[in-house]
């Protein structure tokens, strides 16, 4: 069948850090006890899939592999589904992110990036009529990843103030809509005035460029940049409140992690991972229920999978990257 895979690294300094990207022919899946198989009808692209061309959370023995993590498509017996993305342990009992041996689709098992994809029965997801299945696509990583932030480790309520740092992500858009939906007053960055203005058009009231002093305080910060906005998010925390991070885009390591003043104003840092099934099953009904679809930047035919993964190297989106069958 016909996919998108990764069959070698290539770093992210390198002079083409697409250099391992492979469209090409693989082997249909194959399919262990229990598990079932999707037809792809659109997949999005999350920075994982760079992630993964770098050799991050992806290991030299499991290459070559099928890249993506997210799909909506059809199932055997023709429903129209979206697929949860983290493979937990059979044996695993409880919260799938919380299992020391899961993984998301690419990671261990072969991803999205397909004609089809195998995955466990548990993780197939009834789609909402609503959706299409270009924005059915977009849900499973950056959606679940944002509604886990905000409404589950955030524990954010309608009223509550939020900062969205680094506006123009696909984990950075969906906070922003997903935020304003649910009654919270939102205030965004990002580098570039372009993605400013589309903020302020798909729900902020209020954006800032990257590192700006802010009017006032917030109740929380998502944080998903890094390195690059890490000070300033401590410094933008009202007393007592908290910063949920996800992700890294910019680096890991800190020059100042603000130490002090997360002591000394009684801060919360709390780290947060994808998402259960049953909370994408909630972010589902949550869209089907208010109406509200995601953000797509472009749709793309994934036998043009290159031209979607080089925007996002560029940093040159907004919203989310579909790549469709
Ligand atoms: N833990 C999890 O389960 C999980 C799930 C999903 C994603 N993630 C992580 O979250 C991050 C975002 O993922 P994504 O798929 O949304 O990526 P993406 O679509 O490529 O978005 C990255 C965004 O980060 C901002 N950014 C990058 N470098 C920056 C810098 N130097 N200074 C300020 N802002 C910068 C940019 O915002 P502007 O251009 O607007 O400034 C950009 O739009 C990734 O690191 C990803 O691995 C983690």
């Amino acid at each position: 069948m016909f996919a998108v895979y990764a069959e070698s690294f290539a770093p992210r300094d390198a002079a083409d850090p697409l250099a391992g990207l492979v469209l090409g022919e693989r082997p249909d899946p194959e399919v262990p006890e229990g598990w079932t198989t999707v037809t792809v009808r659109a997949a999005s692209l999350n920075h994982h899939d760079l992630w993964s061309l770098q050799g991050v959370g992806l290991r030299q023995e499991a290459l070559p592999m099928i890249l993506g993590c997210d799909a909506a498509g059809i199932d055997e017996d023709g429903n129209e589904v979206v697929v949860h993305a983290v493979i937990s342990d059979p044996s695993w009992v409880g919260d799938e992110t919380l299992d020391p041996r899961r993984s998301l689709l690419s990671e261990r098992y072969q991803g999205t990036f397909a004609e089809k994809v195998a995955v466990p029965r548990r993780n197939v997801v009834p789609k909402p009529a609503s959706l299409s299945f270009e924005e059915a696509a977009c849900l499973p990583t950056a959606w679940l990843t944002a509604y886990r932030m905000l409404f589950t480790r955030g524990d954010l309520k309608a009223g509550d103030s939020v900062l969205v740092q680094g506006a123009g992500g696909g984990v950075a858009t969906a906070l922003i809509i997903l935020a304003r939906a649910a009654g919270l007053r939102v205030l965004a960055t990002s580098r570039e005035e372009t993605k400013r203005a589309r903020a302020l058009e798909i729900g902020a009231h209020e954006v800032f460029e990257s590192g700006a002093r802010l009017p006032g305080k917030v109740d929380a910060v998502m944080e998903t940049v890094g390195r690059a906005t890490w000070s300033h998010s401590i410094r933008a925390l009202r007393p007592g409140g908290k910063i949920v991070i996800s992700g890294t885009t910019s680096g890991p390591q800190l020059d100042d992690a603000e130490l002090t003043r997360i002591f000394f104003l009684q801060l919360q840092v709390i780290g947060s991972t994808m998402g259960t099934r049953a909370e994408l099953a909630s972010l589902l009904s949550l869209l089907d229920a208010t109406g509200t679809k995601p953000l797509v930047d472009r749709t793309v035919p994934m036998e043009k999978a290159r031209d979607a993964f080089e925007a996002m190297s560029r940093g040159d989106l907004f919203g989310k990257v579909v790549l469709t069958r």
